[in-house]
């Protein structure tokens, strides 16, 4: 549900695809139902690209986007699994300051009940700069399993990381 006091959370949507980067893949539709996602959520879309899957390019966009303090959110869609091409964690591992891995532990085990292939995502998240970075599988359908599980923590995370608070109000 959508709530006014989310719109302090300026969002980054990152998709990772060697398609989707060469444009040998015209719709994004992981990347299009994050925002639309998190549209109805209150979050503010600042910043949204698409790159290949390649640690070097998405880290430093990863590093420029927390670093540039334009986001308080970054989620990233795609690189997730086992291919030799799906690199992702470990391309965000390697900007993190603090890795948060109780997000991607939640989402394989809650959406186990939707599919069995969501064992095989291996996405993490974590902390840059006072950003919060989450990756989410690459299909819309995943994209649309995961972010659910992922959602009602979002805020609190948010506000941990801003030092607003420190723990659970009762
Ligand atoms: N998780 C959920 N909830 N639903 C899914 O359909 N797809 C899986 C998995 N996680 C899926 C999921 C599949 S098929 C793969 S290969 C991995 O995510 C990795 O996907 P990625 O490499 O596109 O990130």
């Amino acid at each position: 549900m959508a709530s006014d006091s989310n719109s302090r959370f300026n969002l980054g949507v990152l998709t990772v695809s060697d398609t989707g980067a060469s444009g040998e893949r015209a719709v994004d539709g992981s990347g299009n139902a994050i925002c639309e996602i998190m549209a109805a959520e209150g979050y503010a879309l600042a910043l949204r690209d698409v790159v290949a899957d390649e640690v070097p390019q998405i880290s430093e966009k990863l590093r420029e986007w927390c670093d540039g303090g334009n986001v308080d959110l970054i989620l990233t869609t795609g690189g997730t699994g086992l291919g030799p091409r799906d690199v992702t964690p470990e391309a965000t591992r390697v900007v993190l300051d603090i890795e948060a891995p109780g997000i991607g532990e939640a989402m394989r085990m809650q959406t186990l009940q939707f599919t069995p292939f969501a064992m095989l995502s291996r996405a993490t998240a974590g902390v840059r700069s006072g950003c919060l970075i989450v990756n989410l599988p690459g299909s819309e359908k995943a994209v649309r399993e995961t972010l659910g599980v992922a959602m009602p923590a979002l805020v609190h995370g948010l506000e941990m990381v801003k030092g607003w608070r420190t723990h659970a109000t009762p």
